[in-house]
């Protein structure tokens, strides 16, 4: 607060973490919540604490009642006046940055007597998330909470500096609005004045911000929060904040410029930094997942052909199989050893995405042994040795399925879990990536439907628009995308692509999506009328806020960097939200109540 500017007027002089040895002698007011108490008999202090810091209170010159002191209860708010006084060497604590100095208190004030709280924000022993969260005013006032919320808006006053650098401007747009398909659940309103009728709140300001390139807007950004009904991790919550852009007659080299500029700013980057670029179909056989932790390395190989016609039968038939894969990854004996009972786990690893299991091979003096070394010849050994760029000792390990989605997800685990147990990630580091070519979309081959990749809107590569308008949808699938991700340390950070500027090729998305002409026009005709109208190429992107600031503060709960957040069941457990509205709500949006009677 030193280097802020002070408007006259406040209660205080000083804050609490301010005071040090140069203010000795001065007369000062603080203001805070008593921390600590300590009563040494003749002697009392009281730790006063604030956002900034603690300040010791003594009480020796004191001309009130001192017995007074033992009526304040911890967390009360007070007001001292008095004197900063040098601490005597023996009392002196180096490790806070007050330490040297107390104040030597003339006047204190109660301000407000806090009953007994259902947890210290500064206690020792933790409470349990769901208190925490119940009582979140209690907890944001712990130093860790409250140095989070100062990073965000730190953070948020960066982002919106960058833009403005590049002459973008920030426009908001309706909270209220109607559906905008991210892949989510929308969350919906009712509406009183159309009963019957609903809003629903934006997953995110797509196409609003397209048609603000429609409209000549040029460089749009805005700082907006989203809204998205669906299963929660740790890295995701039903409202969160992007730094949502766009911009008209880009290239997709610009687009990267942007990017790069924007994390530059935002992670306080030096000038030559950069990301590596890497396409999708790169990104997922040498990592097997489109977001990787890069801060190590661990890449995967595609071995599926070699193990065609295998004696290991599994293999074999996975190998066989049109989208079967069979992936391996080499840990050298360089890097540590495994206990068999580590190895043993890996099943355990795995099972959450589908795997049966962990194939293994022990590599000692060029020799396999173990696990499936009787399906390995030497010449299978030699053929694996040859793809990868690491030799020697080690051991070999192998996912397969007869669905590469299923052989991909795993071996990512598999890589996740290595990457942890060997302790091979920095906690220091941010690796970055610029994944491109993401396929246009996500194909269901049972079904034989497809789903946009990222979303309706985006544009498939001039190379692909054959195949875009092909009757087999199963060749459509492999279409490409103008489509990008930014990700860091496993995070997908941000995301975006070029954006269809064409009515035809915007139908034509529909169609392939399974609308029918007359859902995409209920849902959708504003949109397509208004690229007839003349649009500009346009393109942007949106990152996610949270997330950066999760990296920022090296926190892994999206929990921490919001300041009231909701649970993995999406309930705010302080205001007890959502709730069941009123009889009178009910009526007067008129919608009828299914959910049972109120709490
Ligand atoms: P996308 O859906 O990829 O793109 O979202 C952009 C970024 O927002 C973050 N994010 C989330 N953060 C927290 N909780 C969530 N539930 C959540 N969902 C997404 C991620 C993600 O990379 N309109 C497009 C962008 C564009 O094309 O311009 C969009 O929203 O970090």
């Amino acid at each position: 607060m030193s280097s802020v500017k002070n408007l006259p007027g406040s209660m205080r002089t000083h804050h609490c973490g301010e005071l040090r040895e140069t203010d000795i002698g001065k007369t000062v007011t603080i203001c805070g919540w008593m921390n600590k108490y300590r009563n040494l008999g003749s002697l009392h202090f009281i730790d006063l604490r604030d956002k900034y810091g603690v300040t010791q209170l003594g009480f020796e010159a004191f001309k009130g009642d001192v017995g007074e002191l033992r009526k304040f209860s911890l967390e009360s708010v007070l007001l001292a006046t008095g004197k900063v006084v040098s601490r005597p060497e023996s009392a002196r604590n180096p490790n806070m940055a007050t330490g040297m100095v107390e104040v030597e208190v003339a006047e204190i004030r109660l301000l407000s007597l806090a009953e007994e709280v259902p947890f210290l924000p500064h206690g020792m022993v933790p409470a349990t998330e769901d208190l925490r969260l119940r009582y979140r005013y209690l907890d944001l006032r712990s130093k860790k909470l409250q140095d989070i919320l100062t990073l965000r808006s730190e953070t948020t006053k960066k982002a919106r500096l960058s833009l403005y650098e590049l002459g973008f401007n920030e426009v908001e747009t309706p909270i209220l609005y109607k559906t905008t398909p991210e892949g989510a659940r929308d969350y919906i309103v009712p509406s009183r004045v159309h009963p019957g009728k609903v809003y629903a709140l934006p997953q995110s300001p797509q196409t609003l911000k397209q048609l603000l390139m429609i409209a000549n807007t040029d460089k749009y950004f805005q700082i907006c929060r989203c809204f998205r009904d669906e299963d929660l991790r740790a890295d995701r919550q039903p409202e969160f904040t992007q730094i949502d852009i766009e911009v008209s007659f880009p290239t997709l080299e610009y687009m990267k410029n942007l990017a790069t500029h924007v994390v530059k700013r935002v992670f306080g980057f030096s000038d030559d930094f950069q990301m590596h670029s890497i396409s999708y179909d790169e990104v997922m056989r040498d990592y097997g997942s489109d977001k990787p932790d890069v801060r190590f390395g661990l890449k995967q190989l595609d071995v599926t052909a070699l193990f065609r016609g295998s004696a290991f039968g599994t293999f074999a038939d996975v190998a066989a199989t049109r989208d079967g894969m069979v992936k391996a990854m080499f840990i050298p004996a360089s890097m540590g050893a495994l206990a068999r009972k580590d190895i043993d786990q890996l099943t355990e690893v795995v099972k959450p995405y589908g795997g049966k299991g962990v194939a293994w091979v022990k590599v000692e003096n060029g020799v396999a042994g173990g696990g499936i070394s009787k399906f390995i010849d030497p010449s299978l050994l030699a053929a694996l040795y040859e793809k990868s760029p690491e030799k020697g000792d080690g051991l070999w390990f192998f996912c397969a399925d007869k669905n590469f989605n299923v052989t991909h997800d795993c071996a990512d685990a598999l890589r996740r879990h290595f990457g942890k147990h060997f302790n091979l990630i920095d906690p220091d580091k941010y690796a970055f990536l610029w994944v491109y070519d993401f396929p246009l979309f996500d194909y269901d081959a049972e079904a034989d439907t497809l789903g946009a990749k990222h979303h309706p809107f985006t544009r498939p590569k001039d190379e692909d628009m054959e195949l875009y308008y092909s009757k087999d949808k199963s060749l459509v699938k492999n279409v490409k995308a103008y489509a990008y991700d930014i990700v860091c340390n496993g995070y997908e950070i941000g995301g975006g692509s070029l954006r269809i500027f064409d009515t035809q090729q915007q139908s034509r998305m529909f169609e392939l999506l399974g609308f029918t002409p007359e859902d995409a026009q209920h849902q959708f005709g504003f949109f397509i009328e208004a690229l007839k109208y003349g649009t500009p190429p346009h393109a942007g992107m949106a990152f996610g806020m949270d997330r950066i600031i999760m990296l920022l503060a090296k926190t892994d709960s999206i929990r921490d960097v919001i300041a009231f957040p909701k649970t993995a069941s999406a309930t705010d457990l302080m205001a007890s939200s959502p709730s069941k509205p009123s009889d009178a709500q009910t009526r007067e949006l008129g919608f009828q109540w299914l959910g049972g009677a109120r709490d």
